[in-house]
């Protein structure tokens, strides 16, 4: 008889992984929740919000300046976090990790401690058409004080880049390109390594938004070859108000300060203060330390999981999820990208975006609706919203099938 071969990847015990998360099993008017907008924020596990609490209670102080017990704890949590973060992101060293609130600030130190003392008039930033504001506006706000001017590489009709389109757009006057890894709107995920390959050839630095992709898909920033990546802890189970960058040492080194404060430096001095080497030269002041015990606790959660077991899951929901949309009469779908991560932004035929998302809340479903702070992209579909249902490893078909049910009341209302 022969054995019945093992699955390549365990699945995931989904009602196990529901139980660690206190929230989903609340509901909202009175019917359970549906959380189906992970692409804004995702929920918490215990192990995280015990993880806050644990320092409150036992071990809160403030890090790399005091020598007591808890100072010492604090300090220790907060680098065991960066610590976990490198290890994540495989980062080469640890201190190429700058602890931040998240992705906006991230994009926001590169904007003003890299390229805006870089960049002169006749200098251009390239982006794409399908970015989030984050990775957007603190390019034209550099933009406007050197000078320079801010492209955008096109999309196609499924939401993906146009690949030659963006090559041939690296022209010489190209300082800097930003790219998302994964669309928040489309959920379209972008070939990082061969866009980093090219800029390189071209001696362009490349940042990549990743805090679409983090929360879905292993990240290695030594494999993808970008120069600078940023990340969100809030979307991947982490507290609010946490986030990193990551930057390839060289440029840590030849960046200034974006913040001045305490623990930044080495010395200070009327005549001159002498700045501390990164990471700590850009994380002045008393940092959300609370927030990265739980970023760490996050990480081990993800990690105790497996990207591998994960993205198995998540894709397999996202193909049902698609097809469960596509079915609904009179809908159209914006982003048909063949790698895509699980994010299905739709509208149906002669109903508002808003009005959708307001009478699905009373159905206890949560997706957002609006332009997703990606107006450039609302633009090129010619429309002024979109629903969005962003998914996650803990969210079922049957909430999938939910979903559809409460779509198919709210229809009867509208239309
Ligand atoms: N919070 C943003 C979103 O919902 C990024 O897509």
């Amino acid at each position: 008889m022969n054995a019945k071969p093992e699955p390549a990847v365990l699945p995931l015990d989904v009602e196990r992984i529901r139980a660690d998360f206190p929230l989903l099993s609340r509901t909202v008017h009175g019917k359970p929740l549906i959380y189906f907008d992970n692409a804004n924020t995702s929920q918490k596990p215990v192990s995280v919000i015990e993880a806050v609490d644990r320092h409150y209670r036992q071990h809160n102080a403030n890090v790399a300046r005091a020598v007591h017990t808890l100072g010492e704890e604090a300090t220790a949590s907060y680098e065991g976090a960066r610590d976990a973060l490198a290890r994540f992101i495989n980062a080469s060293s640890r201190d190429e990790v700058i602890l931040t609130s998240g992705t906006t600030q991230a994009i926001n130190l590169v904007a003003y401690s890299y390229a805006l003392p870089r960049l002169k008039a006749g200098d251009a930033i390239l982006t794409t058409v399908m970015e989030h504001h984050a990775n957007i506006v603190p390019w034209q706000l550099v933009a406007e004080r050197t000078g320079a001017t801010v492209k955008a590489a096109p999309i196609d009709t499924n939401g993906e880049l146009i690949l030659e389109k963006f090559f041939e757009m690296l022209t010489p006057e190209v300082k800097l390109a930003c790219v998302g890894h994964v669309s928040n709107v489309l959920g379209t995920v972008n070939p990082i390594r061969e866009i980093a390959r090219e800029c390189r050839k071209r001696g362009i630095p490349l940042l990549v938004d990743g805090s679409q992709a983090a929360p879905h898909r292993r990240i290695d920033v030594q494999a993808l070859g970008c120069d600078f990546y940023a990340i969100t802890g809030h979307k991947m189970l982490a507290p609010t108000g946490t986030g990193a960058l990551w930057a390839r040492r060289e440029h840590l080194m030849a960046m200034p300060p974006f913040f001045g404060g305490g623990e930044m430096i080495r010395e200070v001095r009327f005549e001159g203060t002498v700045f501390a080497d990164p990471p700590h030269r850009f994380e002045a002041g008393t940092p959300n330390i609370a927030g990265f015990a739980g970023m760490a606790a996050a990480i081990r959660y993800i990690e105790d999981i497996g990207f591998d077991r994960l993205e198995a899951y998540e894709q397999d929901l996202l193909a049902y999820a698609t097809k469960a949309i596509e079915n609904l009469p009179g809908v159209r779908i914006f982003g048909r990208a063949k790698e895509k991560e699980p994010v299905v932004s739709f509208l149906l035929e002669g109903a508002h975006a808003n009005d959708m998302a307001t009478l699905l809340d009373l159905q206890g479903v949560a997706v957002r609706s609006g332009h997703h702070c990606a107006h450039p992209l609302m633009h090129f579909f010619g429309v002024p919203a979109t629903l969005r249902a962003s998914l996650a490893f803990y969210n079922t078909k049957t909430e999938v099938d939910g979903f559809i049910e409460a779509i198919g009341k709210v229809r009867k209302l509208l239309l």
